[in-house]
Protein backbone atom coordinates (compact mmCIF):
# COMPACT_ATOMS: atom_id res chain seq x y z
CA UNK A 1 0.00 0.00 0.00
CA UNK A 2 1.70 3.23 -1.21
CA UNK A 3 2.03 5.82 1.54
CA UNK A 4 -0.45 8.81 0.91
CA UNK A 5 2.22 11.24 -0.69
CA UNK A 6 4.32 8.75 -2.67
CA UNK A 7 3.71 10.32 -5.72
CA UNK A 8 4.51 13.23 -4.94
CA UNK A 9 7.87 12.38 -3.71
CA UNK A 10 8.12 10.23 -7.06
CA UNK A 11 7.77 13.28 -9.35
CA UNK A 12 4.02 13.86 -10.51
CA UNK A 13 3.64 17.28 -10.37
CA UNK A 14 0.69 19.96 -10.72
CA UNK A 15 0.45 22.06 -13.66
CA UNK A 16 -1.21 25.51 -14.54
CA UNK A 17 -1.62 27.59 -17.77
CA UNK A 18 1.40 28.67 -18.27
CA UNK A 19 2.96 25.64 -17.82
CA UNK A 20 1.49 24.19 -20.86
CA UNK A 21 0.63 24.84 -24.61
CA UNK A 22 -1.97 23.55 -27.39
CA UNK A 23 -0.21 21.63 -29.81
CA UNK A 24 -1.61 22.92 -33.03
CA UNK A 25 -2.96 19.98 -35.43
CA UNK A 26 -4.00 19.02 -38.71
CA UNK A 27 -6.75 21.31 -39.56
CA UNK A 28 -9.72 22.19 -41.52
CA UNK A 29 -11.30 24.57 -39.83
CA UNK A 30 -11.71 28.23 -40.12
CA UNK A 31 -11.95 30.58 -37.23
CA UNK A 32 -15.21 32.18 -38.23
CA UNK A 33 -16.37 28.96 -38.58
CA UNK A 34 -16.29 27.02 -35.50
CA UNK A 35 -19.22 26.55 -33.01
CA UNK A 36 -18.22 27.57 -29.40
CA UNK A 37 -21.81 26.49 -27.99
CA UNK A 38 -22.15 24.63 -24.88
CA UNK A 39 -24.23 23.22 -22.87
CA UNK A 40 -25.02 23.75 -19.38
CA UNK A 41 -27.85 21.77 -17.55
CA UNK A 42 -30.77 22.98 -19.53
CA UNK A 43 -29.05 26.23 -20.89
CA UNK A 44 -26.98 26.82 -23.99
CA UNK A 45 -24.45 29.01 -23.76
CA UNK A 46 -23.19 30.77 -26.78
CA UNK A 47 -20.95 32.01 -25.48
CA UNK A 48 -18.94 29.14 -22.85
CA UNK A 49 -17.83 32.39 -20.51
CA UNK A 50 -19.61 33.15 -16.90
CA UNK A 51 -18.81 36.31 -14.70
CA UNK A 52 -17.58 35.53 -11.44
CA UNK A 53 -20.03 36.26 -7.99
CA UNK A 54 -17.87 38.68 -6.93
CA UNK A 55 -18.44 42.61 -5.92
CA UNK A 56 -16.41 44.16 -8.07
CA UNK A 57 -17.38 41.98 -10.76
CA UNK A 58 -21.51 40.62 -11.26
CA UNK A 59 -24.11 43.00 -10.14
CA UNK A 60 -27.23 43.57 -13.13
CA UNK A 61 -25.81 45.60 -14.98
CA UNK A 62 -22.95 43.15 -16.14
CA UNK A 63 -25.24 39.77 -15.11
CA UNK A 64 -27.80 41.76 -17.79
CA UNK A 65 -24.52 42.56 -20.91
CA UNK A 66 -23.06 38.99 -20.40
CA UNK A 67 -26.04 36.93 -20.66
CA UNK A 68 -26.68 39.39 -24.09
CA UNK A 69 -23.27 38.25 -25.41
CA UNK A 70 -23.94 34.87 -25.04
CA UNK A 71 -22.66 34.05 -21.68
CA UNK A 72 -24.35 33.70 -18.26
CA UNK A 73 -23.84 36.05 -15.02
CA UNK A 74 -23.24 35.12 -11.54
CA UNK A 75 -24.87 37.81 -8.86
CA UNK A 76 -22.68 37.96 -5.57
CA UNK A 77 -23.99 37.35 -2.29
CA UNK A 78 -22.09 40.43 -0.67
CA UNK A 79 -25.72 42.05 0.42
CA UNK A 80 -29.03 41.24 1.78
CA UNK A 81 -31.12 38.71 0.46
CA UNK A 82 -33.81 41.02 -0.44
CA UNK A 83 -31.36 43.10 -2.69
CA UNK A 84 -29.51 40.06 -4.37
CA UNK A 85 -33.03 38.84 -4.99
CA UNK A 86 -33.86 42.04 -6.25
CA UNK A 87 -30.77 42.14 -8.26
CA UNK A 88 -32.21 39.14 -9.68
CA UNK A 89 -35.49 40.54 -11.12
CA UNK A 90 -33.85 43.29 -12.76
CA UNK A 91 -31.67 40.65 -14.81
CA UNK A 92 -35.06 39.39 -15.67
CA UNK A 93 -36.97 41.51 -16.64
CA UNK A 94 -34.69 43.61 -19.04
CA UNK A 95 -36.00 41.80 -22.02
CA UNK A 96 -38.87 39.25 -22.59
CA UNK A 97 -40.26 37.22 -25.46
CA UNK A 98 -44.01 37.84 -24.61
CA UNK A 99 -44.64 39.39 -21.01
CA UNK A 100 -46.55 36.58 -19.81
CA UNK A 101 -48.24 38.81 -16.58
CA UNK A 102 -47.98 42.62 -17.69
CA UNK A 103 -48.10 45.05 -15.01
CA UNK A 104 -51.69 46.63 -15.02
CA UNK A 105 -53.97 48.68 -13.57
CA UNK A 106 -58.00 48.95 -13.25
CA UNK A 107 -60.41 51.79 -14.59
CA UNK A 108 -60.36 53.83 -11.22
CA UNK A 109 -56.85 54.35 -11.39
CA UNK A 110 -55.76 58.18 -11.65
CA UNK A 111 -52.98 59.16 -14.07
CA UNK A 112 -50.43 59.21 -10.91
CA UNK A 113 -50.63 56.21 -9.92
CA UNK A 114 -50.22 55.24 -14.13
CA UNK A 115 -46.98 57.41 -13.44
CA UNK A 116 -45.91 56.05 -10.94
CA UNK A 117 -46.55 52.16 -11.62
CA UNK A 118 -44.02 52.85 -14.99
CA UNK A 119 -41.43 54.31 -13.22
CA UNK A 120 -41.32 51.44 -10.43
CA UNK A 121 -40.89 49.33 -13.50
CA UNK A 122 -39.28 51.08 -15.84
CA UNK A 123 -42.04 50.90 -18.46
CA UNK A 124 -43.32 52.85 -21.00
CA UNK A 125 -46.95 51.61 -21.02
CA UNK A 126 -49.78 49.91 -19.05
CA UNK A 127 -52.89 48.39 -19.87
CA UNK A 128 -56.48 49.55 -18.16
CA UNK A 129 -58.50 46.07 -17.49
CA UNK A 130 -61.58 46.02 -15.37
CA UNK A 131 -62.15 43.45 -12.70
CA UNK A 132 -62.25 40.38 -14.92
CA UNK A 133 -58.96 41.26 -16.68
CA UNK A 134 -60.98 42.17 -19.79
CA UNK A 135 -58.71 44.59 -21.58
CA UNK A 136 -59.89 48.17 -21.61
CA UNK A 137 -57.30 50.27 -22.87
CA UNK A 138 -53.60 51.33 -22.98
CA UNK A 139 -51.90 53.90 -21.43
CA UNK A 140 -48.78 54.67 -22.81
CA UNK A 141 -46.17 57.54 -21.90
CA UNK A 142 -47.15 59.28 -25.20
CA UNK A 143 -50.85 59.82 -23.82
CA UNK A 144 -49.37 61.72 -20.82
CA UNK A 145 -46.48 63.21 -22.19
CA UNK A 146 -47.99 67.15 -22.29
CA UNK A 147 -50.37 66.40 -19.30
CA UNK A 148 -50.60 69.41 -16.92
CA UNK A 149 -49.83 69.12 -13.24
CA UNK A 150 -53.42 69.60 -11.96
CA UNK A 151 -54.51 66.79 -14.82
CA UNK A 152 -52.55 64.43 -12.42
CA UNK A 153 -55.27 63.58 -9.93
CA UNK A 154 -57.86 62.09 -13.04
CA UNK A 155 -58.61 58.82 -14.31
CA UNK A 156 -56.48 56.89 -16.95
CA UNK A 157 -59.40 55.88 -18.73
CA UNK A 158 -60.34 59.43 -20.25
CA UNK A 159 -56.25 59.56 -21.31
CA UNK A 160 -55.79 55.98 -22.64
CA UNK A 161 -56.18 54.49 -26.04
CA UNK A 162 -59.56 52.88 -25.76
CA UNK A 163 -60.77 49.28 -26.64
CA UNK A 164 -61.27 48.06 -29.44
CA UNK A 165 -57.38 48.04 -29.74
CA UNK A 166 -55.01 46.20 -31.71
CA UNK A 167 -54.51 43.15 -30.43
CA UNK A 168 -53.73 39.41 -31.07
CA UNK A 169 -54.65 35.68 -29.92
CA UNK A 170 -52.48 34.23 -27.15
CA UNK A 171 -49.90 31.50 -29.12
CA UNK A 172 -49.37 34.39 -31.31
CA UNK A 173 -45.35 33.68 -32.53
CA UNK A 174 -42.98 36.47 -32.11
CA UNK A 175 -42.41 36.49 -36.26
CA UNK A 176 -46.22 36.97 -36.38
CA UNK A 177 -46.16 39.56 -33.69
CA UNK A 178 -43.46 41.66 -35.91
CA UNK A 179 -46.03 41.45 -38.78
CA UNK A 180 -48.72 42.98 -36.48
CA UNK A 181 -46.61 45.67 -34.76
CA UNK A 182 -45.12 46.92 -38.22
CA UNK A 183 -48.57 46.64 -40.63
CA UNK A 184 -50.21 48.91 -37.79
CA UNK A 185 -47.28 50.97 -36.57
CA UNK A 186 -47.98 49.89 -32.98
CA UNK A 187 -45.20 49.51 -30.21
CA UNK A 188 -46.73 47.36 -27.93
CA UNK A 189 -49.20 44.03 -28.84
CA UNK A 190 -51.74 42.84 -25.90
CA UNK A 191 -52.08 38.99 -26.11
CA UNK A 192 -56.33 38.42 -25.28
CA UNK A 193 -57.60 35.15 -25.10
CA UNK A 194 -61.32 34.69 -26.82
CA UNK A 195 -63.25 36.41 -23.57
CA UNK A 196 -60.72 39.52 -24.55
CA UNK A 197 -58.90 38.94 -20.96
CA UNK A 198 -55.52 40.32 -21.05
CA UNK A 199 -53.37 37.23 -21.54
CA UNK A 200 -49.80 38.47 -22.34
CA UNK A 201 -47.94 41.51 -23.88
CA UNK A 202 -45.29 41.81 -26.59
CA UNK A 203 -43.14 44.81 -27.27
CA UNK A 204 -41.64 46.16 -29.92
CA UNK A 205 -38.59 47.47 -27.66
CA UNK A 206 -38.23 43.39 -26.62
CA UNK A 207 -37.90 42.86 -30.29
CA UNK A 208 -35.17 45.13 -31.11
CA UNK A 209 -33.37 43.62 -28.37
CA UNK A 210 -33.45 40.25 -29.46
CA UNK A 211 -32.73 41.22 -33.43
CA UNK A 212 -29.72 43.14 -32.06
CA UNK A 213 -28.05 40.74 -30.05
CA UNK A 214 -29.69 37.28 -31.71
CA UNK A 215 -26.88 35.16 -29.48
CA UNK A 216 -28.15 36.04 -25.99
CA UNK A 217 -29.05 33.48 -23.08
CA UNK A 218 -32.43 33.33 -22.65
CA UNK A 219 -34.96 30.75 -20.75
CA UNK A 220 -38.30 29.59 -22.24
CA UNK A 221 -40.12 32.72 -22.25
CA UNK A 222 -37.17 34.75 -24.11
CA UNK A 223 -35.83 36.26 -20.86
CA UNK A 224 -32.15 36.51 -20.04
CA UNK A 225 -30.70 34.03 -17.60
CA UNK A 226 -28.89 34.67 -14.46
CA UNK A 227 -27.39 32.88 -11.81
CA UNK A 228 -26.48 33.74 -7.86
CA UNK A 229 -24.47 32.98 -5.71
CA UNK A 230 -25.77 31.71 -2.01
CA UNK A 231 -23.22 30.35 0.78
CA UNK A 232 -24.06 27.03 3.15
CA UNK A 233 -25.19 29.29 6.18
CA UNK A 234 -27.75 30.96 4.30
CA UNK A 235 -28.79 28.92 1.66
CA UNK A 236 -32.74 28.06 2.86
CA UNK A 237 -32.95 32.34 2.47
CA UNK A 238 -31.54 32.87 -0.32
CA UNK A 239 -32.73 29.89 -2.48
CA UNK A 240 -36.54 30.68 -1.48
CA UNK A 241 -35.88 34.35 -2.71
CA UNK A 242 -33.86 33.89 -5.62
CA UNK A 243 -36.28 31.20 -7.34
CA UNK A 244 -38.85 32.78 -6.60
CA UNK A 245 -37.14 36.17 -8.31
CA UNK A 246 -36.90 33.87 -11.33
CA UNK A 247 -33.36 32.63 -11.07
CA UNK A 248 -31.86 30.05 -13.63
CA UNK A 249 -29.20 28.43 -11.56
CA UNK A 250 -27.81 28.55 -7.61
CA UNK A 251 -24.13 28.57 -7.27
CA UNK A 252 -23.00 27.18 -3.87
CA UNK A 253 -20.21 29.83 -3.61
CA UNK A 254 -17.57 28.50 -1.21
CA UNK A 255 -14.08 28.36 -1.38
CA UNK A 256 -13.53 24.57 -0.07
CA UNK A 257 -16.66 22.92 -1.77
CA UNK A 258 -15.62 19.03 -0.78
CA UNK A 259 -17.33 19.65 2.59
CA UNK A 260 -20.34 18.42 4.33
CA UNK A 261 -21.86 21.97 4.67
CA UNK A 262 -21.69 22.14 0.66
CA UNK A 263 -23.38 18.63 0.28
CA UNK A 264 -25.81 19.29 2.54
CA UNK A 265 -26.59 22.62 0.68
CA UNK A 266 -26.91 20.40 -2.60
CA UNK A 267 -29.30 18.60 -1.25
CA UNK A 268 -31.38 20.69 0.58
CA UNK A 269 -31.80 22.95 -3.02
CA UNK A 270 -32.21 20.31 -4.77
CA UNK A 271 -35.40 19.08 -2.78
CA UNK A 272 -36.50 22.51 -2.17
CA UNK A 273 -36.51 24.26 -5.27
CA UNK A 274 -35.52 21.23 -7.87
CA UNK A 275 -36.62 23.19 -11.02
CA UNK A 276 -33.26 25.52 -10.23
CA UNK A 277 -29.82 24.55 -11.33
CA UNK A 278 -27.41 23.76 -8.66
CA UNK A 279 -23.93 24.08 -8.75
CA UNK A 280 -21.60 22.85 -6.25
CA UNK A 281 -18.13 23.85 -5.98
CA UNK A 282 -15.00 24.54 -5.34
CA UNK A 283 -13.55 21.24 -5.85
CA UNK A 284 -10.27 20.07 -7.45
CA UNK A 285 -10.07 16.48 -7.09
CA UNK A 286 -11.89 13.33 -7.92
CA UNK A 287 -13.00 12.69 -4.54
CA UNK A 288 -14.42 15.85 -4.56
CA UNK A 289 -16.32 16.12 -7.72
CA UNK A 290 -18.26 12.36 -6.60
CA UNK A 291 -19.20 14.19 -3.71
CA UNK A 292 -20.79 16.73 -5.20
CA UNK A 293 -22.01 14.46 -7.83
CA UNK A 294 -23.24 11.73 -5.31
CA UNK A 295 -25.35 14.58 -3.51
CA UNK A 296 -27.14 15.99 -6.80
CA UNK A 297 -25.31 18.86 -8.53
CA UNK A 298 -25.99 19.31 -11.55
CA UNK A 299 -22.80 21.09 -12.39
CA UNK A 300 -19.54 21.32 -10.75
CA UNK A 301 -17.25 24.01 -10.03
CA UNK A 302 -13.15 23.58 -10.17
CA UNK A 303 -10.74 25.80 -8.82
CA UNK A 304 -9.01 26.74 -5.35
CA UNK A 305 -6.61 29.20 -5.05
CA UNK A 306 -6.05 30.03 -8.82
CA UNK A 307 -7.79 33.46 -8.63
CA UNK A 308 -5.95 36.40 -9.37
CA UNK A 309 -6.51 38.21 -5.72
CA UNK A 310 -6.28 35.04 -3.89
CA UNK A 311 -4.30 34.03 -1.66
CA UNK A 312 -5.27 31.26 0.05
CA UNK A 313 -2.13 28.82 -1.17
CA UNK A 314 -0.25 31.83 0.72
CA UNK A 315 -2.63 31.74 3.97
CA UNK A 316 -3.47 28.22 4.13
CA UNK A 317 -0.97 26.38 2.05
CA UNK A 318 -3.60 24.53 0.44
CA UNK A 319 -5.00 24.51 -3.75
CA UNK A 320 -4.18 22.61 -6.62
CA UNK A 321 -2.46 24.88 -9.82
CA UNK A 322 -6.22 24.92 -12.18
CA UNK A 323 -4.93 22.96 -15.32
CA UNK A 324 -4.23 19.57 -13.55
CA UNK A 325 -7.00 20.55 -11.10
CA UNK A 326 -9.37 21.28 -14.07
CA UNK A 327 -7.88 18.02 -16.14
CA UNK A 328 -8.69 15.56 -12.75
CA UNK A 329 -12.28 17.04 -12.61
CA UNK A 330 -13.06 16.44 -16.05
CA UNK A 331 -12.08 12.94 -15.72
CA UNK A 332 -14.41 12.43 -12.68
CA UNK A 333 -16.97 13.97 -14.07
CA UNK A 334 -17.14 12.03 -17.45
CA UNK A 335 -17.16 8.63 -15.36
CA UNK A 336 -20.53 9.81 -13.86
CA UNK A 337 -22.08 10.96 -16.97
CA UNK A 338 -24.92 9.41 -18.60
CA UNK A 339 -26.93 11.22 -21.17
CA UNK A 340 -29.01 12.69 -18.43
CA UNK A 341 -26.81 13.75 -16.22
CA UNK A 342 -24.10 15.54 -18.34
CA UNK A 343 -22.34 17.16 -15.47
CA UNK A 344 -20.28 19.94 -17.02
CA UNK A 345 -17.27 21.30 -15.32
CA UNK A 346 -16.45 25.26 -14.64
CA UNK A 347 -13.06 26.01 -14.62
CA UNK A 348 -13.06 29.07 -11.92
CA UNK A 349 -9.87 31.24 -11.83
CA UNK A 350 -6.69 31.88 -12.94
CA UNK A 351 -7.79 32.62 -16.31
CA UNK A 352 -6.06 35.66 -17.03
CA UNK A 353 -5.85 35.68 -21.43
CA UNK A 354 -7.99 34.33 -24.01
CA UNK A 355 -5.30 31.41 -24.68
CA UNK A 356 -5.77 30.44 -20.92
CA UNK A 357 -9.22 29.88 -21.69
CA UNK A 358 -8.41 28.00 -24.70
CA UNK A 359 -6.12 25.53 -22.32
CA UNK A 360 -8.77 25.15 -20.07
CA UNK A 361 -11.80 23.80 -22.76
CA UNK A 362 -8.52 21.86 -23.85
CA UNK A 363 -8.10 20.44 -19.98
CA UNK A 364 -12.18 19.58 -20.07
CA UNK A 365 -13.72 22.51 -19.29
CA UNK A 366 -17.36 23.16 -20.11
CA UNK A 367 -17.25 26.92 -19.11
CA UNK A 368 -14.98 29.37 -18.03
CA UNK A 369 -15.70 31.69 -15.19
CA UNK A 370 -14.23 34.83 -15.23
CA UNK A 371 -13.50 37.78 -12.33
CA UNK A 372 -9.75 39.44 -12.87
CA UNK A 373 -10.72 39.46 -16.86
CA UNK A 374 -14.17 41.24 -16.82
CA UNK A 375 -13.67 43.71 -13.22
CA UNK A 376 -12.63 46.66 -15.49
CA UNK A 377 -15.47 46.68 -17.56
CA UNK A 378 -17.77 49.47 -17.78
CA UNK A 379 -20.69 47.47 -16.54
CA UNK A 380 -19.03 46.17 -13.63
CA UNK A 381 -19.61 47.47 -10.46
CA UNK A 382 -17.59 50.99 -8.82
CA UNK A 383 -15.74 53.80 -10.45
CA UNK A 384 -13.24 54.47 -12.75
CA UNK A 385 -9.67 55.79 -11.23
CA UNK A 386 -6.77 57.63 -12.82
CA UNK A 387 -3.76 56.53 -11.57
CA UNK A 388 -0.30 57.43 -13.08
CA UNK A 389 -1.88 58.53 -16.43
CA UNK A 390 -3.84 55.18 -16.87
CA UNK A 391 -7.42 54.55 -15.77
CA UNK A 392 -8.17 51.59 -13.78
CA UNK A 393 -11.15 49.95 -11.47
CA UNK A 394 -10.70 47.97 -8.54
CA UNK A 395 -11.18 44.42 -7.83
CA UNK A 396 -10.87 43.08 -5.00
CA UNK A 397 -11.41 39.17 -3.45
CA UNK A 398 -14.82 37.77 -1.66
CA UNK A 399 -11.90 36.82 1.15
CA UNK A 400 -10.46 40.30 1.85
CA UNK A 401 -10.58 42.12 4.15
CA UNK A 402 -12.59 45.30 2.42
CA UNK A 403 -14.89 42.51 0.98
CA UNK A 404 -15.94 40.61 4.53
CA UNK A 405 -15.76 44.05 6.41
CA UNK A 406 -18.69 44.87 8.27
CA UNK A 407 -20.58 41.63 6.41
CA UNK A 408 -20.02 38.19 7.90
CA UNK A 409 -19.20 35.84 5.04
CA UNK A 410 -18.24 32.22 5.45
CA UNK A 411 -16.79 31.66 1.98
CA UNK A 412 -13.26 31.97 2.89
CA UNK A 413 -12.08 31.43 6.32
CA UNK A 414 -15.15 29.25 7.27
CA UNK A 415 -14.72 27.70 11.33
CA UNK A 416 -12.69 30.57 12.58
CA UNK A 417 -13.55 32.01 16.14
CA UNK A 418 -17.04 33.94 16.19
CA UNK A 419 -16.27 37.55 14.38
CA UNK A 420 -12.32 36.65 13.55
CA UNK A 421 -11.92 37.11 9.92
CA UNK A 422 -8.68 35.60 8.05
CA UNK A 423 -8.47 37.18 4.71
CA UNK A 424 -7.86 35.11 1.81
CA UNK A 425 -8.07 37.62 -0.98
CA UNK A 426 -6.19 41.10 -1.70
CA UNK A 427 -7.89 43.98 -2.70
CA UNK A 428 -6.52 45.15 -6.25
CA UNK A 429 -7.29 47.41 -9.37
CA UNK A 430 -7.14 46.22 -13.03
CA UNK A 431 -6.73 48.46 -16.14
CA UNK A 432 -10.11 49.55 -17.48
CA UNK A 433 -11.11 47.32 -20.24
CA UNK A 434 -14.03 49.47 -21.93
CA UNK A 435 -16.94 48.03 -22.95
CA UNK A 436 -17.56 44.34 -21.92
CA UNK A 437 -19.46 43.43 -25.45
CA UNK A 438 -15.87 44.25 -27.22
CA UNK A 439 -13.72 42.48 -24.17
CA UNK A 440 -15.88 39.52 -25.48
CA UNK A 441 -15.27 39.68 -28.75
CA UNK A 442 -12.24 39.27 -28.00
CA UNK A 443 -11.94 37.03 -26.29
CA UNK A 444 -13.88 34.92 -28.37
CA UNK A 445 -11.68 35.77 -30.87
CA UNK A 446 -8.86 34.51 -29.41
CA UNK A 447 -11.03 30.87 -28.29
CA UNK A 448 -11.91 30.89 -32.09
CA UNK A 449 -7.96 31.21 -33.20
CA UNK A 450 -6.94 28.40 -30.28
CA UNK A 451 -9.77 26.35 -31.76
CA UNK A 452 -8.21 26.41 -35.14
CA UNK A 453 -4.55 25.70 -34.21
CA UNK A 454 -6.23 22.74 -32.39
CA UNK A 455 -8.26 21.88 -35.66
CA UNK A 456 -11.41 21.52 -33.30
CA UNK A 457 -14.55 22.59 -35.02
CA UNK A 458 -16.62 22.79 -31.59
CA UNK A 459 -15.78 22.65 -27.73
CA UNK A 460 -16.42 18.87 -27.49
CA UNK A 461 -13.53 18.11 -30.75
CA UNK A 462 -11.26 20.82 -28.05
CA UNK A 463 -11.80 18.83 -25.41
CA UNK A 464 -11.36 15.27 -27.12
CA UNK A 465 -8.48 15.83 -29.47
CA UNK A 466 -6.66 18.51 -28.19
CA UNK A 467 -3.16 17.44 -27.47
CA UNK A 468 -1.36 19.74 -24.64
CA UNK A 469 2.11 20.05 -23.94
CA UNK A 470 4.22 20.58 -21.13
CA UNK A 471 7.06 23.97 -21.41
CA UNK A 472 10.01 24.80 -19.88
CA UNK A 473 10.46 28.20 -18.50
CA UNK A 474 12.31 28.83 -21.46
CA UNK A 475 9.17 28.18 -23.40
CA UNK A 476 7.25 30.66 -21.86
CA UNK A 477 9.65 33.11 -22.28
CA UNK A 478 9.53 32.81 -25.52
CA UNK A 479 5.92 32.83 -26.02
CA UNK A 480 5.61 36.38 -24.54
CA UNK A 481 7.36 39.12 -26.83
CA UNK A 482 10.51 39.41 -26.09
CA UNK A 483 13.96 40.49 -27.17
CA UNK A 484 11.84 43.35 -28.32
CA UNK A 485 10.80 47.08 -26.68
CA UNK A 486 6.80 46.77 -27.05
CA UNK A 487 5.59 49.95 -28.08
CA UNK A 488 2.20 49.21 -28.53
CA UNK A 489 0.15 46.74 -26.57
P1 LIG B 1 -9.78 35.42 -11.39
O1 LIG B 1 -8.44 34.77 -11.59
O2 LIG B 1 -10.63 35.41 -12.61
O3 LIG B 1 -10.52 34.50 -10.32
O4 LIG B 1 -9.60 36.77 -10.79
C1 LIG B 1 -11.83 34.70 -9.88
C2 LIG B 1 -12.20 33.64 -8.87
O5 LIG B 1 -11.39 33.75 -7.69
C3 LIG B 1 -12.09 33.20 -6.58
N1 LIG B 1 -12.04 34.18 -5.48
C4 LIG B 1 -11.20 34.11 -4.45
N2 LIG B 1 -10.29 33.15 -4.11
N3 LIG B 1 -9.71 34.43 -2.18
C5 LIG B 1 -9.57 33.32 -2.95
O6 LIG B 1 -8.73 32.46 -2.60
C6 LIG B 1 -10.62 35.42 -2.47
O7 LIG B 1 -10.73 36.42 -1.76
C7 LIG B 1 -11.40 35.24 -3.65
N4 LIG B 1 -12.41 35.99 -4.22
C8 LIG B 1 -12.76 35.30 -5.34
C9 LIG B 1 -13.50 32.91 -7.04
O8 LIG B 1 -13.61 31.52 -7.27
C10 LIG B 1 -13.60 33.73 -8.32
O9 LIG B 1 -14.58 33.24 -9.21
Amino acid sequence: MPAINDAVFNGAEALTFDDLLVVPGWSEVLPHAVDTTTTLGNLTLRVPLMSAAMDTVTEAPLAVAIAREGGIGVLHRNLSVEAQAEQVERVKKAQSGMISSPVRLGPEATLADAEAIMNRHKISGVPICDADDRLLGILTNRDIRFCGADEFERGVTEFMTKAPLVTAPVGTTLDEAVAVLHKHRIEKLPLVDADNRLAGLITVKDITKRIEKPDATLDGDGRLVVGAAVGVTDTAERAEALAAAGVDMLVIDTAHGHTRGVIDAIRLIKKGWPNVMVVGGNVVTTEGVDALVEAGSDMVKVGVGAGSICTTRIVAGAGMPQMSAIYECAQAARRHRGTDRPLPIIADGGVVSSGDIVKAFAAGADAVMLGNLLAGVDEAPGELELVDGAMWKTYRGMGSAGAMRGRATDRYGTGQAPGKHVAEGVEARVRYAGALSELIGQLIGGLRSGMGYAGAGDLSDLRERTRLVRITGAGLRESHPHDVAVTRD
